[in-house]
């Protein structure tokens, strides 16, 4: 659909009558066959032209890259959500919801304007998807709805709508090793560098981040460590937004998705670098019933420049090559199979479980592209 739009502008700009560009719809219609499959960088005309350039349009490759970050901003749309009818500020802004009064006040134990942060995040992400997909349908290309893999159950804890929803926040497994990653002085993932867990139960399981039922609101530890679990998990969520962005980036042809790009990428590195800080006051305990432990990370075996709470800058590190001086950088930002890896630790984390072969054949076609652009 958006390609036969592209081409209705090309028609309108160059004037030509359909006659004279049989060719070059026939190698367009080609194509465009290729480049739905996301192999084709850019749709150029038979005179060598890219289309693009005369459609006013952008090109495939530009459009796979909004489009992955759209369905990515749409499911982090969501589960923001989740929180936020929860342990958020539920408004005219950020409708939905009535609000969990005990797991609100656990949330505020690791900062008093965590509700307000929660809603704010939500709204953020509210916009990006939405700012992406009205861009994309302005260049004629397509939007992305995933509406139709609302399947997923809410939580039945007081305060939740009872809706269908794309992402699952009761059973994660969150990797909190980008903790020790940006504490690093050695060491980038981009060079095959790998990092220790600040919480390595959290990777040792299945856990809520939000209450499942009002039966998860006591006793005060196991509460508790439902909002420790959500604190950690904000901070790795918006870490990957923070790498996805400039990874991508590289890749994009047009100035425009360009900035498009890098005036969103940074506003999850300004979450991120929130929710690093807000992580660092969850409280040191252990889950009564089910034995995950959050350790205190000011203490030892855990203390030192790795985990202390207050080191929340990032610490230089290797960038590009080891022969350069070392340079204070996000990380990961290889382009290579980006947004394959981005999917992948969403997956892990377990935001999907629950969710149908069509969705994870859909949200793999839309990395695919991308990751072809
Ligand atoms: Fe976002
Ligand atoms: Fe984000």
């Amino acid at each position: 659909m958006a390609q036969h739009t592209q081409k209705g502008k090309l028609m309108e700009h160059t004037g030509q009558p359909l006659k004279a560009s049989t060719s070059r719809r026939s190698f367009l219609r080609k194509g465009l066959a290729v480049g739905a499959a996301g192999t084709l960088g850019a749709g150029l005309l038979a005179n060598g032209v890219p289309a693009f350039a005369q459609s006013g349009g952008i090109t495939p490759g530009d459009a796979a890259i909004l489009r992955f970050l759209s369905a990515l901003e749409t499911l982090e749309t969501d589960f923001w959500q989740q929180y936020n009818e929860l342990g958020g500020v539920q408004d005219s802004e950020v409708p939905g919801g009535s609000g969990n009064p005990t797991y609100t006040a656990a949330l505020a134990v690791l900062d008093s304007d965590m509700a307000q942060y929660i809603h704010d995040n939500t709204e953020d992400e509210f916009t990006h998807f939405t700012f992406i997909n009205a861009y994309l349908v302005s260049k004629g290309a397509q939007p992305v709805n995933l509406d139709q893999f609302r399947t997923l159950p809410s939580s039945k804890a007081t305060g939740a709508q009872k809706i269908k929803r794309l992402t699952n926040l009761m059973q994660l497994t969150v990797d909190t090793s980008y903790w020790t990653k940006y504490r690093s002085r050695t060491k980038n993932p981009d060079f095959g560098d790998t990092f220790p867990p600040a919480v390595p139960g959290l990777l040792q399981g299945q856990f809520p981040a939000i209450p499942r039922s009002d039966k998860d609101l006591s006793p005060p530890d196991h509460i508790q460590a439902i909002a420790n679990t959500a604190g950690f998990h904000f901070a790795f969520i918006e870490q990957g937004g923070t790498s996805l962005y400039p990874s991508l980036a590289q890749r994009v042809t047009d100035k425009e998705v360009l900035r498009i790009l890098l005036s969103i990428g940074p506003t999850e590195t300004m979450h991120f670098q929130t929710w690093q800080d807000k992580a660092g006051n969850a409280p040191p305990l252990t889950d009564p019933t089910n034995g995950l432990v959050f350790p205190d990370l000011n203490a030892p075996p855990f203390d030192g420049e790795d985990f202390n709470t207050n080191l929340i800058m990032p610490e230089p590190t290797i960038f590009l090559s080891r022969t350069f001086p070392v340079c204070s950088i996000i990380r990961p930002t290889e382009t290579e199979g980006a947004a394959m890896g981005a999917l992948k630790a969403l997956t892990d984390d377990g935001l999907f479980i629950g969710q149908s072969k069509a969705f994870f054949t859909f949200m793999q076609d839309l990395a695919a592209a991308a990751d072809a652009a």
